[in-house]
C-alpha cells in the first residue's frame, strides 16, 4: 500500500497493512529547517508564497514516514480574504486588525470573492501535489464557529468572552456571520479539492467553549452545510476539539471525526457508525517527556485501538514548538512498526 492508499482506506474504514499517521502542525517551529526559513521570511509571507508554503509542507515528509502532508497555511486566511487581516502578538496569540461587533460589520463581509483572494493556497497545493505522488495531501479550513471566535473577539483570548456574549445577546447577528463564514469555507475547500487535496480537515478548535446545548445550532449546522457542498468521494475530517456530545458530531456528515486528547477515543471508536473512521488523539504534551515514553504511549493507544477498522493516528492537538525532532521520529517509528494483526 502507498501512504495515500493507506490513508484513504483507513478514512473509509477499510483494512490497512498498518495504521496511517500524520500529525497536526507537523510543519512548524519544532523543525530547525522551518526555523531557518522563518528567520528569513515572515509567517504570512511564507503562507502566501506558494514555493515557500510547498517547501515547508514537504519538510516533515523528508524526515518521517508520514502518510499525509497537510498544506502549510492557516485557518485565518479566510478572515484575511474577507478584509480582516491578522498579526501575531509579542509573546504569543493572534491580533485581528478589526473585529465584528454588529450586523452592520457582518453585512460588509463578501464571502463570494474569497477564492479569488486565496489563489496562493491553491497554487501551493498544486506545487505540493506535483512533488508528492504517493502521499495523501490534505487541505483544511476553520469551522465557522472557530473563525467567528477570532473575528468577534478581535484575536485570541481566554474563553473568547465576546463571542459567548454575542451568542447570548444577538443570535441573529451571530448566525448571519456563521452563514457567511460557511459560504466562504465551502468555496475554499472546494477550490482546495480541485487543486489536488485528497481529503480536507475542518478545524473547530474552539468547539469546547460553546455551551453543549448550543453547539448544534452554532457550529454543527454550519459544518454540515459546508460538507453538503463538497464533492462526494473526498473524505472530510471534522476536528471538534473539546466538543461535549461526541456522538452528535456524526450529524455533520463527516467521514472521519478527529478528537482531542480529552476524548476517550477507544470508547468512541466502538460506537462509530459502520464505514466511518476516527482520528487522534495522543496528548501533544506527552511528547515533551522523552522519545521512549512517547513511543510507549503511542503503542498503548494503538493497543487499545486494535481490531478497529477506520483509525488514523494523530495527536490530540498540534505539535508543540518545544518538541524535539528525535521524539517525533520515535513516535512515527512506533506507529509505523506496530503490528496491527487482530
Ligand atoms: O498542521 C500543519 O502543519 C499545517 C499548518 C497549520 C498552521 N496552522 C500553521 C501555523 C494549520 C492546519 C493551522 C491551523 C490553525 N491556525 C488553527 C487550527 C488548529 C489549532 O491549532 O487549533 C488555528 C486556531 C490557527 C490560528 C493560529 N495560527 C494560531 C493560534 C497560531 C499560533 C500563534 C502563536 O501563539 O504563536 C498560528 C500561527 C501558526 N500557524 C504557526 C504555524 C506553523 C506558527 C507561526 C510561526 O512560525 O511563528
Amino acid at each position: 500500500m502507498t501512504s495515500r492508499e493507506r490513508f484513504l482506506a483507513a478514512a473509509y474504514a477499510q483494512k490497512t497493512d498498518r495504521r496511517p499517521i500524520w500529525l497536526m502542525r507537523q510543519a512548524g517551529r519544532y523543525l530547525p529547517e522551518y526555523r531557518a526559513l522563518r528567520e528569513k521570511h515572515g509567517f504570512l509571507e511564507m503562507v502566501k508564497t506558494p514555493e515557500l508554503a510547498a517547501e515547508v509542507t514537504l519538510q516533515p515528509l523528508r524526515r518521517y514516514a508520514l502518510d499525509a502532508a497537510i498544506l502549510f497555511s492557516d485557518i485565518l486566511t479566510i478572515p484575511e480574504a474577507l478584509g480582516i487581516p491578522y498579526a501575531f502578538r509579542e509573546g504569543g496569540g493572534i491580533a485581528m486588525q478589526g473585529k465584528i461587533e454588529n450586523a452592520h460589520d457582518v453585512k460588509k463581509l463578501q464571502p463570494e470573492d474569497v477564492t479569488g483572494r486565496l489563489g496562493y493556497v491553491y497554487d501551493a497545493l498544486r506545487l505540493t501535489r506535483a512533488a508528492l505522488r504517493d502521499t495523501a495531501l490534505l487541505g483544511f479550513c476553520g469551522a465557522p464557529w472557530t473563525l467567528a471566535a477570532y473575528l468577534v473577539q478581535g484575536g485570541s483570548a481566554e474563553g473568547f468572552p465576546r463571542l459567548l456574549a454575542l451568542a447570548r445577546e444577538d443570535k441573529k447577528t451571530l448566525h448571519l456571520l456563521l452563514e457567511k463564514l460557511a459560504v466562504a469555507a465551502a468555496a475554499h475547500l472546494r477550490a482546495q479539492i480541485a487543486a489536488g487535496a485528497d481529503a480536507v480537515q475542518i478545524f473547530d478548535s474552539w468547539a469546547g467553549i460553546c455551551p453543549a446545548e448550543d453547539y448544534a445550532e452554532n457550529s454543527l449546522r454550519w459544518v454540515k452545510q459546508i460538507i453538503e457542498q463538497l464533492p462526494k468521494g473526498t473524505p472530510v475530517i471534522f476536528f471538534a476539539k473539546g466538543a461535549k456530545d461526541t456522538a452528535a458530531l456524526w450529524d455533520s456528515g463527516a467521514q472521519v471525526l478527529g478528537f482531542g486528547s480529552e476524548a476517550d477515543l477507544p470508547a468512541i471508536a466502538k460506537s462509530t457508525p459502520q464505514g466511518k473512521a476516527v482520528q487522534g488523539n495522543l496528548g501533544n504534551a506527552l511528547l515533551l517527556e522523552s522519545p521512549e515514553k512517547t513511543a510507549a504511549a503511542a503503542r498503548a493507544l494503538l493497543e487499545k485501538m486494535r481490531g478497529i477498522d477506520g483509525y488514523i493516528f494523530n495527536l490530540g492537538h498540534g505539535l508543540l514548538p518545544q518538541t524535539t525532532p528525535e521524539t517525533v521520529g520515535a513516535l512515527v517509528d512506533a506507529v509505523t512498526h506496530f503490528d496491527v494483526a487482530p
